[in-house]
């Protein structure tokens, strides 16, 4: 865990100008600014940012947060990542809590020194390719022969392991790194009598990068076609940083160019995705020559929902893979194909045809995966009725992964022209794949649930019961539920704190005359005090409170408002960013219906702003009051209520009614009730 200290000065640093302008172009607007929301489809600068507030916010598709919400919703960062992700860039040493576990720390450090042991592996055989004879004339002369320029080879990494017995081991622990790293690595094997030995020897290195671009592995290609050793790639075994399943080969290099695009090729090998590269096409991935697994789908999901998946002309590949695409459609990715022609792989393509005529292929040959596989399916099949009956079911089956109704629709209106059937027969079959598909999973829901025991969270969040002093603590209405008057009150007694409560305002005396100039806030709390008022939405108070404790000492109301979008509770920041206004002259509108001031002026107008607060001030109490009637008569409803209870509720009941008609007579307006 990091440790708060760090995460507040993070906090202190960071500039959401800085962060979303790393991704988005953002443009100067006033003292704000503004971009092209990445977060839907727009071609107009529906995002502000403001500088001022710590946030973003978009006023089309309602996302909005600080810089940490930025990068986990747009980098699909988790929160530690985020914080990491900044430090780093404002050049913030981070120090870690102690409470981490023995065992935890000496993962983290074992994951540490694995990977510096790879980076040391990975420059050594970049050293060897360019520098040693046997690397030039064995390793570099192999690449160059296929076709890669230098500048691919440099920005992959690609290097070369010497041909020797453990040269590379040699090395390694010449200059200190643990033979039971190398080992783990997969680097290193120990031979029976005990000898080390190179694992990659005689190889060409693919360095694989995780999504940071830490090399994480190595793929090693055989050179000599005459060797005994007839693997062609040797790659790292499972260890401690390396999983092949969460793997994606070129994902780093990707990264940028899947989001920019919306859609990313999936090819097969590591000269497949270096080939595309050199063509101009950089949104490639390559699953090393297997299906993908749901790790290597987060991976892609996170950053884009289109895949197109390159195959080469051999059919039985195709539908080999195939199968794995449903799981693909489950994820709701849109799922395309791109055949080559017959006996091309991507890598071999790539280098016979100029960039331009790669790129067109592709743009003019992929197609929706369903239809492709229907289409194959179809013509496969022929006029057998049995292999036609059962390709059409093959179909539907994965249609019923298809999670959108209007998409499996589509679906089946194709299918039904391309297979001469009415979509009404497609549709009683495809709802019986659908009703077995909801029937597993929530087989499978129930069992977790039984596994996980206890209860649901909702079950958890115990509501406090009422307390005898009337005040209950409620739970933050529900934005299905119709607005709760007494939380609208409270939010809006707390935004003006939030926005104002710096300022001053002045009391007017019996006499007429005005009193010693006051802040806002601290009259709030002067009244609030006074008349004993207290939030009943647990969050407001929260957020109250720490207000409270904020001014006592911050004397920049920009920068207590900060503090809030910025604090790691998300709840707070959620809230604030919610309802703190990006411009003031949009605050405006609300204020303008509700109270008839124009709001960007207020600042300048203290004497309305004095009304308001008063204004604020009244109706909360009124909203309290209704509150407490609303109880009381829910208790007066309890038949076993003893009579001297009822005539003291009833009396209570009373002299709500009497406050609250007084209260509506100074808020100078007839409340309905
Ligand atoms: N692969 C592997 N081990 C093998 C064969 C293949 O790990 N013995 C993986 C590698 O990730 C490889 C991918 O499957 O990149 C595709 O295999 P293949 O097409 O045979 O290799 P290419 O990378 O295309 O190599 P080349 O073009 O040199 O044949
Ligand atoms: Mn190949």
């Amino acid at each position: 865990m990091i440790k708060q200290k760090s995460i507040d000065s993070v906090m202190a640093a960071v500039r959401i100008e800085e962060v979303v302008g790393d991704f988005v172009s953002l443009r100067k607007q006033g003292q704000d600014f503004v971009g092209i929301c990445p977060f839907h489809d727009d071609k107009n600068p529906s995002m502000h940012v403001s500088p001022r507030l710590g946030i973003y916010k978009c006023f089309v598709c309602d996302a909005a947060g600080n810089p940490v919400k930025f990068l986990m919703e747009h980098e699909k960062m988790s929160y530690p990542e985020a914080i990491e992700y900044l430090a780093k860039k404002y050049g913030i040493p981070l120090e870690y809590e102690r409470s981490e576990s023995d065992e935890e720390r000496q993962q983290r450090t074992l994951r540490e020194s694995l990977l510096f042991v790879n980076e040391f592996a990975q420059k050594y055989f970049v050293d060897q390719l360019r520098n040693s004879e046997e690397g030039k004339l064995m390793g570099m002369a192999y690449l160059k022969e296929r076709g890669f320029m230098d500048a691919t080879i440099d920005k992959f990494g690609l290097g070369y392991c010497p041909d020797g017995w453990d040269n590379f081991t040699k090395a390694a622990l010449e200059k200190g790194y643990k033979e039971e790293y190398l080992i783990e690595l997969g680097l290193t094997g120990k031979s029976q009598s005990g000898k080390l030995y190179d694992i990659y020897r005689g190889r060409v290195i693919f360095p694989i990068h995780n999504d940071a671009g830490k090399v994480i592995g190595f793929g090693g290609r055989i050179l000599k076609k005459d060797g005994k050793d007839p693997r062609k790639y040797v790659n790292s075994r499972e260890n401690t940083i390396y999983h092949k399943s969460d793997t994606l080969y070129g994902i780093f290099f990707a990264k940028n160019a899947i989001h920019k695009q919306q859609n990313v090729y999936l090819v097969e090998g590591y000269t497949d995705v270096i080939s595309m590269h050199e063509s101009g096409v950089e949104n490639v991935v390559a699953s090393s020559g297997t299906s993908l697994t749901q790790g290597q789908i987060r991976m892609i999901t996170k950053r884009t929902q289109n895949i197109t998946v390159l195959y080469d002309g051999d059919m039985a590949g195709i539908k080999a893979s195939m199968r794995g695409i449903d799981m693909l459609l489950e994820q709701g990715l849109k799922i395309r194909v791109c055949l080559l022609p017959d006996g091309e792989d991507p890598d071999s393509f790539a280098k016979k045809h100029r960039d331009s005529e790669l790129q067109d292929y592709l743009a003019a040959e992929s197609k929706d995966f369903l239809l492709f596989k229907a289409d194959i399916l179809s013509k496969e099949a022929g006029n057998d009725p049995i292999k036609r009956a059962s390709m059409v079911n093959e179909i539907l089956k994965s249609i019923s992964c298809v999670k959108d109704n209007i998409e499996r629709a589509f679906y089946v209106k194709e299918c039904a022209k391309l297979f001469d059937l009415s979509e009404n027969d497609l549709n009683m079959n495809l709802r019986r794949f659908v009703w077995e598909k909801t029937k597993e999973q929530s087989r499978i829901a129930q069992q977790q649930q039984l596994q996980q025991g206890g209860t649901t969270p909702e079950q958890a969040t115990t509501e406090q019961p009422v307390t005898p002093d009337l005040i209950e603590t409620k739970k933050h209405p529900d934005a299905s539920q119709q607005t709760d008057l007494l939380y609208e009150a409270e939010k809006d007694l707390l935004l003006l704190m939030l926005n104002y409560g710096n300022l001053v305002i002045y009391e007017v005396d019996s006499n007429g005359e005005n009193k010693e100039g006051l802040r806002i806030d601290q009259y709030v709390c002067n009244e609030m005090e006074k008349e004993n008022i207290r939030f009943h939405y647990a969050l407001l108070e929260k957020i109250f409170d720490k207000y409270v404790d904020w001014a006592s000492y911050i004397g920049n109301q920009d920068q207590i408002i900060r503090n809030f979008t910025l604090s790691d509770d998300p709840q707070i920041s959620e809230f604030v960013i919610r309802n703190i206004p990006v411009e003031e002259p949009r605050f405006s509108d609300r204020w303008k219906e509700k109270y008839d001031i124009h709001t960007h002026t207020t600042r300048n107008n203290l004497r309305i702003l004095q009304n308001q607060v008063q204004n604020i001030l009244l109706t909360l109490k009124l909203r309290i009051l209704e509150n407490d009637a609303t109880i009381i008569q829910k208790i007066l409803e309890n038949k076993e209520l003893t009579e001297e209870d009822m005539s003291l509720a009833l009396q209570q009941l009373n002299s709500i009614n009497q406050l609250k008609r007084d209260i509506s007579k100074r808020l100078n307006r007839v409340v309905s009730r």
